[in-house]
């Protein structure tokens, strides 16, 4: 119920104008979001990098509505892809494909895409390009983005790879179609709010497929990120992969800014790899609401600090 409240208001103005204006809760945000500028966002890649993390840097909008705000979002990320190149940073890259432009025209918003994986595989050097995800956003957009990254493979762009969602019934065919075409995968649980008809109103289905995808990824061998910070699905994929001999550098764990850093360090130390999710920018609004709603105990601290204005 509070989930579902909560993944709506990260969609409302209203609910926007007055949690925003909130001092306290823009302080509550900087928990998860690494400061409102680029030079922020370095800073703290580097830090986690000094701690053997790597980093994902996400320039936060989504759902733009103009072509002048896709194009300076596609400007944006190639800015930062010549900042994590002039910086030597272990980091890649994670934009929207809605604020690339997808809810304004697809073939608009392919090519704002085209030019940020251009300029990734420019700035590559050994052992290959920077990648670039896509995030995956509501169900409203997965066939799209699926269908995007077949068509910038088609093209030779094969340094793009998107996100697949465990909560959607689909995903157990989208992880066959993208495992085929060879492109990473990004496994998540799913973030939005979807209907009983696309995604499992049951949390355990959810978990389910995770863990059945979780092992068909890494049979494949497409160097597959497991996002997650549930450590029983954590101990799942260490499991699975002592038992097949996958070794620890075939796949990444990845895990947002903020969230459960004694993890992120436990599992570095253990040898595996794992990624921080890094991200920053002043519309930060969508993003915090959606982690309330995975983790609604922390909006007794926030309604706290709302309620003091
Ligand atoms: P689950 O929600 O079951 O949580 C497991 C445990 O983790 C909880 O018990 C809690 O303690 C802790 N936890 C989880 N979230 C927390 C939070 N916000 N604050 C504090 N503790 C928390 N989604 C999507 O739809 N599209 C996308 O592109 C992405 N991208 C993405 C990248 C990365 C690197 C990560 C880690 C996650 C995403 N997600 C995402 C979000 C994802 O779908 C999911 O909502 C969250 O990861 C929470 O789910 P868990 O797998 O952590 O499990």
């Amino acid at each position: 119920m509070l989930k579902s409240g909560l993944l709506r208001l990260s969609e409302s103005p209203t609910a926007k104008r007055i949690i925003t204006r909130a001092p306290l809760s823009r302080s509550f945000a900087q928990r998860f979001v690494a400061g409102d500028t680029l030079r922020e966002a370095l800073d703290a890649a580097r830090a986690l990098n000094e701690a053997g993390l790597s980093v994902s840097l996400d320039f936060l909008g989504e759902s733009v509505a103009t072509r002048d705000e896709a194009e300076e979002a596609a400007r944006m990320a190639i800015e930062i892809l010549e900042a994590i190149t002039r910086e030597g940073l272990n980091a890649n890259l994670s934009i929207k494909p809605t604020q690339l432009g997808l809810d304004i025209d697809e073939a608009f918003c392919r090519a704002n895409i085209e030019r940020v994986l251009s300029r990734a595989a420019e700035l590559g050097s050994a052992p290959g390009e920077i990648f670039v995800r896509l995030d995956m956003e509501s169900s409203a957009y997965t066939e799209r983005t699926v269908a995007l990254v077949e068509g910038l493979w088609a093209d030779g762009f094969t340094n793009v790879g998107t996100v697949l969602q465990s909560m959607l019934r689909r995903t157990p065919e989208d992880v066959a179609r993208l495992t085929a075409l060879g492109s990473r995968i990004r496994l998540v649980k799913g973030a939005y709010q979807e209907p009983d008809t696309v995604a499992f109103p049951d949390k355990a289905d959810t978990d389910r497929v995770y863990v059945e995808s979780m092992k068909t990824l890494l049979e494949a061998g497409t160097y597959p990120a497991l996002a997650t910070h549930d450590e029983q699905i954590i101990d799942a994929a260490r499991r699975f992969t002592w038992e097949r001999g996958i070794s620890k550098d075939s796949f990444e764990f990845q895990m947002l800014y903020g969230v459960r850093r004694d993890l992120q360090t436990r599992l570095q130390e253990e040898g595996y790899n794992v990624r921080v999710y890094v991200p920053f920018g002043d519309s930060w609004y969508p993003y915090l609401m959606r982690r309330l709603a995975e983790r609604p105990a922390n909006v007794v601290f926030m309604a706290g600090s709302v309620m003091r204005e």
